[in-house]
């Protein structure tokens, strides 16, 4: 697959989308093992498209644009040094694609009140500043991210286990939108993969790992110095005990660790638990530390390398941008047609 495909090739493959919001300058172990490390092997047989959801970046308050548009470009680079392949992946920004925000106005037209307040991520993004703070972009967040995933008529959304919902109600709106109107849209289904849909905080084990809730100690981010993940994983939360099992409900700072260390290096949970039986935690952290380094550091390098060609980072953007833009507005123009708008003049 290293020639690019040509207009008279087979039919398409079937396709996958899924997005990332550019809130943080790194992402972290969770977003990658519980997502993005998908994204890259399922390039192997889909036709794959990946994009920042910077729109859905400024829901929790506005960010400094400075700071916004570095995050999106180093969430770009991040997932080029990752694998992503501008060749074979289609990778754009959401807001550079206008549909995305214009399907969404219709399907918010088609979502009652009372099923927007109850998904369980506005629920708890809107209790921390109280309900009355939290602004209505954030109560139609689900709706917009159905409106990303609707435009592209995707089999497979990869996604970690707290986006299940967001998809259920994506479904949701593409059944009813088919009813009401005519079939105009497929019903995705999530691809999340069990083993790592929820990588957990390593000083509270029982938390999801979360940019927005994990103290520094209790997440790895892709792009800290190595020494200082390293530092972390010496010093991760251990249940009370010696013995390296996998037991989530009882033992579940060693079994998050035993996620994490089986799916970076390729080496099953049973292998480790038998490698490392009778040896404690102590060894079990030292390697997992230096599987971790091993991992990072040339990932880290790659990033700063692709961050420094701004004119290539941008160029894949504009060709993505381009192959999304025409694939969205095939889909909206649909949607005009059907809900009775007039087609745009131009
Ligand atoms: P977010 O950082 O919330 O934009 O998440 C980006 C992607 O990473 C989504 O598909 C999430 O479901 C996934 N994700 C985030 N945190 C975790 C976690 N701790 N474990 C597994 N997947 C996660
Ligand atoms: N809400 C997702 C998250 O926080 C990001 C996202 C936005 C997304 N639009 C999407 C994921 C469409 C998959 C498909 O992780």
């Amino acid at each position: 697959m290293s020639e690019p495909a040509a207009p008279s090739s087979p039919p398409a493959r079937p396709r996958v989308l899924s997005g990332i919001q550019p809130t943080a300058d790194s992402f972290h172990f969770g977003n990658y093992l519980g997502a993005l490390r998908q994204w890259v092997a399922l390039q192997e047989d889909y036709d794959t498209f990946f994009f920042i959801a910077d729109l859905h970046a400024i829901t929790m308050g506005q960010q400094d644009p400075k700071v916004l548009r570095s995050r999106v470009r180093r969430a770009v680079a991040q997932l080029l040094a990752m694998g992503v392949d501008p060749q074979r992946s289609t990778m754009f920004i959401q807001s550079q694609v206008p549909a995305h925000a214009q399907l969404a106005w219709v399907l918010e037209c088609i979502t009652g009140y009372g099923e927007a307040r109850r998904m369980t991520q506005f629920k708890d993004k809107s209790a921390k500043g109280g309900e009355g703070q939290a602004s209505v972009g954030l109560l139609t967040y689900p709706i917009l991210q159905a409106a990303d995933i609707l435009l592209y008529r995707p089999e497979y959304v990869p996604v970690g286990e707290d986006q299940r919902q967001h998809l259920e109600l994506t479904r949701d709106l593409a059944g009813r939108f088919n009813n009401r109107y005519e079939r105009t849209f497929r019903l995705p289904e999530p691809y999340i993969l069990k083993a790592t849909a929820k990588i957990t905080d390593l000083q509270e084990p029982t938390a999801k790992m979360s940019k927005s809730a994990s103290s520094a100690a209790g997440i790895i981010e892709l792009l800290d110095d190595p020494a200082v993940s390293a530092r972390k994983i010496r010093s991760a939360v251990t249940d009370s005990g010696t013995e390296v099992r996998f037991d989530m409900e009882h033992k579940p700072g060693i079994s998050n660790l035993l996620t994490i260390f089986s799916s970076l290096t390729g080496r099953s949970v049973p292998d480790l638990e038998q490698a490392y039986d009778g040896r404690g935690y102590g060894d079990f952290k030292k390697d997992l530390a230096d599987a971790v380094v091993d991992f990072v550091t040339p990932f880290r390098d790659r990033t700063l390398e692709l961050l420094d060609d701004v004119a290539r980072l941008d160029a894949i953007l504009r060709d993505g941008e381009e192959r999304a833009a025409a694939v969205a507005q095939r889909t909206l123009a649909d949607v005009y047609e059907r809900v009775g708008f007039m087609a745009p003049s131009r």
